[in-house]
């Protein structure tokens, strides 16, 4: 991922991004919408799903034109107003280090403003982009939503299925970073094979990032994670790194009081390393997808980030599980 955000054509583009998302961002008739749209992109993140965009775009033999720049944008765009959604159900008070809309503004407020941030994308790429990129954003926000709603059926069930929590993250997560690899073929002109290869990587890529995500929310001090850890047990999501462990847990779910034990058996368990076992098998899925690409360094950054990614968290998820 470093070695992805570091490359220079990438920061180059990236620029040029993020002057996109924060034109869009400010772009409503009403300045409370911009000033809250804007406040949300300003708080950061690693612009990574744009990235991937952009060196998809390079990797495929085109430089970056006005319209790629754009469909990077409503793809981050899309991604941070989902954020506002989550943080709206989560009654999250904090990210990144700034408080959220809905604890600022309240939640109708937060609501509406995450919907503009959503419809604004949309709307940029029917009239910036091109009609196809705009049924790629609309399919993916259908499939973010289906994904999230997932979640919400499942929530403090302990019999969670393995597949319903995969099928479930590659809604809410792995489908945008497949739009964004998928959005990059298309403005490119790639052959349908090549677009699905794309894709496919991209999608492969988004789920290892959910699930060390997830891994991390179970593994990582609160201090690290910026909010308290364990979270995501605490609010009743049961994710694949705890349905993969073999960990004595499943009598103990669906009990809040019980979250600091399942925790500590978790942690003693081998949970950590089967899911890093497991992301490993994706990211050669996910490499295997690549099509042929003739831009070496894309080629270098995209057949290396899958694994770079897991071994820095990696890296994390077992000092932190020993201690
Ligand atoms: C963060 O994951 C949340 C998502 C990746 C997706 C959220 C999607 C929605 C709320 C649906 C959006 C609605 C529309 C209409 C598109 P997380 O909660 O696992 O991670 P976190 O720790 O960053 O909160
Ligand atoms: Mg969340």
């Amino acid at each position: 991922m470093d070695q992805l955000l570091s490359s220079p054509a990438i920061i180059h583009g990236l620029h040029k991004v993020e002057a996109r998302i924060r034109r869009l961002s400010g772009s409503s008739t009403l300045p409370g919408i911009s000033a809250g749209a804007e406040r949300v992109v300003a708080a950061g993140g690693k612009r990574l799903r744009p990235a991937l965009t952009l060196a998809a775009s390079i990797a495929l033999g085109k430089a970056p034109d006005r319209r790629v720049i754009t469909a990077a944008a409503c793809v981050e765009l899309i991604h941070a107003g989902s954020l506002v959604h989550d943080d709206l159900m989560d009654r999250a008070t904090e990210r990144r280090g700034a408080r959220t809309l809905n604890a600022e503004l309240g939640d109708g407020k937060a609501l509406l403003i995450g919907d503009f941030m959503l419809a604004r994308a949309g709307l940029a790429a029917i009239t910036a982009v091109s009609r196809p990129v705009a049924e790629v954003l609309a399919a993916t926000v259908v499939e973010l939503a289906e994904g999230q709603y997932l979640e919400t059926t499942d929530l403090f069930n302990a019999d969670r299925t393995r597949e319903n929590a995969f099928r479930s993250i590659t809604g809410k997560t792995a489908a945008l970073f497949r739009a964004g690899c998928l959005v990059a073929a298309v403005c490119a002109h790639a052959s349908p094979e090549d677009r699905a290869r794309m894709a496919a990587y991209g999608e492969k890529f988004g789920l290892i990032f959910q699930i060390l995500d997830d891994l991390l929310d179970l593994t990582a001090t609160s201090e690290q994670l910026g909010k308290p850890a364990g979270n995501d047990l605490r609010q009743g999501v049961y994710s694949l790194p705890v349905l993969l462990a073999d960990a004595d847990v499943k009598d103990l779910l669906g009990r809040p009081e019980q979250v600091d034990e399942v925790l500590r058996r978790l942690r003693a368990s081998r949970m950590a390393d089967t899911t890093i076992e497991y992301c490993r098998g994706l990211a050669s899925d996910a490499v295997a997808a690549l099509p042929v690409i003739h831009d070496r360094e894309m080629a270098t950054l995209l057949y290396g980030l899958p694994t770079a990614y897991i071994d820095r968290v990696a890296a994390t998820a077992s000092l932190t599980a020993v201690s």
